[in-house]
């Protein structure tokens, strides 16, 4: 049993789990490395402790300095441990759109917290990353430790858990798969194993369907701290220096209700306890290991534990106001759920930069003349997403207001917004989704798989007028 001076020297050295339960009836074995029992409880540490070792070499950091990173909360908790042990101060700035349990241990090992938006375009002075890089110029004595196009990031992984990876397996592994979210881990990881094995190791990425890594629109999806996402106001995309795209051989585009199911069997069959990218990942390696033989062997790594997300993935409320679970609450529960009362057409909605007269040909077309209005940007393959309905509007309104003169036909819609429709998952009981209209609304949105897809009114809701079961 190992005795540490310092919790720095426990980074690392995580342990190989065979995934027997997901993995049966494959014939390649899958192992999981779990990155979850780090010390700070996420892969993150090993690019935190590299980073601020090779900032102290470099000379950017030095006594009484100051370390400020943008960070999903994970790389935050690796730089506030390891950091804090080496007498600096931390400020960690975290997108808004972060579990908040992330923030809470932040908080808990010392680091002050700066909460900003990312779903602004990235020119924006009040994105996360400009929020960022103010704070770096003001405070003296601080350096931005930036995991995204720091070399120091991928760097760990060449030197920690490719090797770790390599001898855990006697050098049987043959694919690699890891999500992306700077690239530090598959970079350094994938092009270690690809370099000790002369190339024999695939490397393979585990990226959400709308991520642009792997091909999709960018549009916005639900597993935190993997993917790319492009805001479509963003005038120059780029990716982050910490990913090398020649290391990945393949993509596996894995989508939220996917990853989101895995990592919950995940932890009941297998025992194992991981976040949502955890989930993206081992659907991948199964997509992966399912086309493989016996003589192959399939690594995929799980980033961080699950008890970041109870509130989200392991908590079936809300799996099912997204849309993400489906089947019932208990093997005798016969409530009809949404899902019965779900119409097939289209979900109507304006855009945001639509005006009046466009916005009322449209309302004129939309069951019970109320539809969200989302923001304007290029059609979405995949349906709107939740998080970018920016009100509602009813045909109704807009008439009496231009009847009585307090807008034109040519005004911009954004004047008459009202505030947007309560939603409602596709998996949700008739009674729950009847009692999130509250009295003020008569309608609501359905959410599949957290994209809003179509809309009930109140009538359909009603628990006492439905019929039949699920
Ligand atoms: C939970 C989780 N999964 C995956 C990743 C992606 O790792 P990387 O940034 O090395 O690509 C991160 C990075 O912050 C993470 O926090």
């Amino acid at each position: 049993m190992a005795v540490y001076e310092s919790v720095t020297d426990a980074i690392g050295q995580t342990p190989l789990f065979r995934l027997t339960r997901l993995g049966e009836g494959i014939a390649a074995p899958v192992y999981a490395k779990a990155e979850f029992l780090n010390i700070g409880g996420s892969v993150k540490d090993r690019a935190a402790r590299s980073m601020i070792l090779a900032a102290e070499r470099d000379g950017h950091l030095r006594p009484g300095g100051t370390i400020i990173e943008a960070t999903s909360g994970n790389t935050g908790i690796g730089l506030t441990i390891v950091g804090r042990q080496r007498g600096y101060r931390v400020i960690a700035c975290v997108s808004d759109r972060s579990a908040p349990e992330k923030s809470d241990i932040l908080r808990a090992y010392g680091a002050e917290v700066v909460l900003a938006p990312t779903t602004l375009p990235a020119e924006h002075p009040d994105h996360l990353f400009n929020v960022v890089r103010r704070l770096t110029e003001e405070i003296p004595g601080a350096w931005l430790a930036n995991q995204y196009d720091n070399p120091a990031n991928p760097e760990a992984h060449v030197h920690t858990t490719g090797p770790e990876i390599w001898e855990q397996t006697g050098g049987r592994i043959t694919h690699f798969v890891a999500g992306v979210g700077t690239g530090g881990t598959i970079s350094g990881t994938g092009g270690y194993l690809k370099k000790v094995s002369g190339s024999a190791v695939t490397v393979v990425g585990a990226d959400p369907e709308a991520s642009t890594y792997g091909g999709g629109d960018g549009s916005p999806w639900f597993v935190e701290s993997i993917g790319h996402f492009v805001h479509p106001e963003t005038v120059e995309d780029l990716w982050p220096e910490s990913y090398h795209r020649d290391v990945v051989d393949a993509f596996e585009r894995i989508p939220d209700r996917e990853s989101l199911l895995t990592a919950r069997r995940l932890a009941r069959e297998e025992g194992l306890l991981a976040g949502p990218s955890s989930g993206t990942a081992v659907a991948a390696a199964l997509r992966v290991a399912r086309r493989l033989g016996p003589d192959d062997l399939v690594v995929v790594l799980l980033p961080d534990s699950g008890r970041s997300y109870l509130s989200k993935l392991f908590n079936d409320d809300w799996m099912r106001a997204w849309g993400f679970l489906e089947e019932p609450r208990t093997p005798q529960d016969d409530e009809p759920t949404v899902r019965t009362v779900l119409r097939t057409h289209q979900l109507v909605t304006v855009p945001s930069d639509a005006s009046l007269a466009d916005a009322l040909a449209v309302l004129r077309t939309a069951p019970g003349g109320v539809a969200p209005v989302v923001v304007a940007r290029p059609a979405r393959p995949y349906g709107v997403v939740a998080g970018e309905i920016v009100g509602s509007l009813s045909a109704a309104a807009v008439e009496s207001a231009i009847a009585a003169g307090r807008a034109r036909p040519g005004d911009p819609v954004t004047g008459e917004l009202a505030a947007p429709l309560p939603t409602v998952g596709v998996g949700q009981p008739l009674s729950s989704a009847h009692g999130a209209l509250g009295t003020e609304h008569d309608a609501a949105l359905v959410l599949l798989d957290g994209r809003a897809v179509s809309l009930v009114h109140r009538a359909e809701l009603d628990p006492a007028a439905a019929g039949g079961g699920r």
